[in-house]
């Protein structure tokens, strides 16, 4: 198939491009490099710009023979979502309408969605299933529910047929050390405390011990990127047997504590590792763990 990766110069994007070239497809990579990276693009094809660019995409999708998207690219940092509403709904929700329509005007009709677990707000309960409630405590979220509900919309009134995958923490890089997770600045636990554990960074932050938890962090819930990567492709494979839309949450189903992490860090690298306390976040809920059943029973 020839795909095109919008985002492939970020870190999931450009894990997923290298699979997809590995499986032999045909990958058309998308990325204005705001916060990607030009040497982590694995593509047939690299076109550097924005999905801003409406008579860009227009000519990409006339030019190219495209089969399927998939759209890795949003700005993706909840505290500035907060402080800069703005830049989030006109990147993530704005600027994947103008993707949205011009796949449309082209008959392109298979988009896979990198939706979050940001999606669901506060937890009402765990593991939480994909029924569970959506309600958004940030803009970072409620810019990916919209584009959740816009895809609904459009797959009533123009046949557009996506999967929303909605991802828990991702983690891990190529397991052969070919990519990695980079974002800059970086906001992720795993890469945070592996900085500290190298010395690159003097401490790891630790936000809050008084959740209700065994140790007292929070629980999160992590998936490898190599996993993520295979969950597109059978997605991509559901899309083009099954031809309906669907919405799945992906995790591994386990919490791990921000502690547990730490520690287990400590013990993989055999390097001490630096915490400081501070208080809790706002917005940070003690547990969030997927319930990845639906997309293990229908994606295989
Ligand atoms: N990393 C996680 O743990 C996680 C969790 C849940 C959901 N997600 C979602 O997965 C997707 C990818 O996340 P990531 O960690 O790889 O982020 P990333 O920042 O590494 O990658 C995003 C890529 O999109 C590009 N981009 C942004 N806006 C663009 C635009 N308008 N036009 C063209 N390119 C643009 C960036 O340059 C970057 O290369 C995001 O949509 C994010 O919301 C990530």
């Amino acid at each position: 198939m020839a795909l095109l990766i919008v985002g492939g110069a970020g870190y999931i994007g450009s894990h997923m491009s290298l699979s997809l070239l590995e499986a032999g497809h045909e990958v058309i990579v998308l990325d204005d490099l705001s916060t990607g990276f030009e040497d982590a693009v694995q593509a047939t094809h690299f076109v550097q710009s924005s999905l801003a660019d409406r008579e860009l995409l227009d000519k990409l999708f006339q030019q190219n023979k495209i089969d399927a998207v998939m759209h890795f690219a949003s700005f993706i940092q909840v505290g500035e979502s907060v402080n800069d509403p703005a830049k989030y709904y006109r990147n993530n929700f704005t600027h994947t309408q103008n993707l949205l329509d011009a796949m449309i005007k082209h008959g392109v009709l298979k988009f896979i969605f990198s939706s979050t677990a940001a999606i669901f707000g506060e937890p009402l309960y765990v593991p939480i299933d994909v029924k569970h409630p959506k309600n958004p405590i940030n803009p970072y979220g409620r810019s990916k529910w919209m584009v959740e509900q816009l895809l609904e919309d459009y797959d009533t009134a123009y046949g557009l047929k996506s999967i929303s995958l909605r991802y828990f923490n991702v983690a891990g890089a190529d397991p052969k050390g070919r990519l990695g997770e980079r974002h800059e600045p970086e906001t992720h636990l795993i890469p945070l405390v592996l900085r500290a554990a190298s010395g690159r960074a003097p401490f790891i932050k630790v936000f809050g011990r008084d959740y209700d938890t065994p140790d007292g962090t929070c629980i999160r819930d992590y998936i490898h990127v190599s996993d993520l990567c295979l969950a597109h492709n059978l997605a991509l494979e559901y899309l083009d047997s099954n031809g309906k839309s669907a919405q799945f949450n992906l995790g591994n189903g386990s919490g791990f504590s921000v502690q547990e992490v730490i520690d287990t860090a400590k013990r993989v690298t055999g390097k001490d590792i630096k915490v400081l306390d501070e208080p809790r976040r706002p917005g940070d809920p003690a547990r969030l763990v997927a319930d990845s059943k639906l997309a293990m029973r229908q994606l295989g």
